[in-house]
């Protein structure tokens, strides 16, 4: 291969790998939003048994990556993943707060740190009721 036919092919596939990579991550956030990168907006049937949980205050529920809580009739909804090292997180009713298993990272139900290496709030979502329904966007 001579020089010009070598800097003509490298310039064509760099243009392919770049288009390859940009088409590949635009898909991906497209088809796979996640708490803290994209927008969510989903609902939970109160009705069904998977959510009966969030029936009573200090029950949970954990689904697409959001930890939904009933606090005394009103509802949170945080992001899972610890901003530490992207542990899942865990509702603590005893001490009503949220707890990392993996280093003792702690936050408020406001998503908050209050203790522990992470360096910030957990995301925090909106809760609306409607009947039975619980819509969460964010
Ligand atoms: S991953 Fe949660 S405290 Fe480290």
């Amino acid at each position: 291969m001579n020089r010009k036919k070598f800097i003509k092919t490298s310039f064509a596939m760099a243009a392919l790998g770049l288009t390859s990579s940009s088409l590949f991550l635009e898909s991906c956030t497209k088809s796979n939003p996640q708490p803290g990168n994209g927008t969510v907006n989903f609902t939970l049937d109160l009705s069904k048994p998977a959510n009966s949980a969030l029936n009573k205050s200090g029950g949970s529920v954990i689904t697409h990556n959001i930890i939904v809580i009933n606090t005394n009739g009103s509802f949170k909804a945080l992001s899972d993943i610890c901003t530490h090292q992207g542990c899942s997180v865990n509702y603590n009713k005893n001490s009503n707060n949220i707890i990392c298993p993996c280093h003792g990272g702690a936050f408020d139900l406001n998503g908050s740190v209050l203790g522990g290496p992470p360096p910030s709030s957990l995301k925090k979502y909106s809760v609306t009721k409607s009947g039975n329904i619980l819509t969460i966007t964010g």
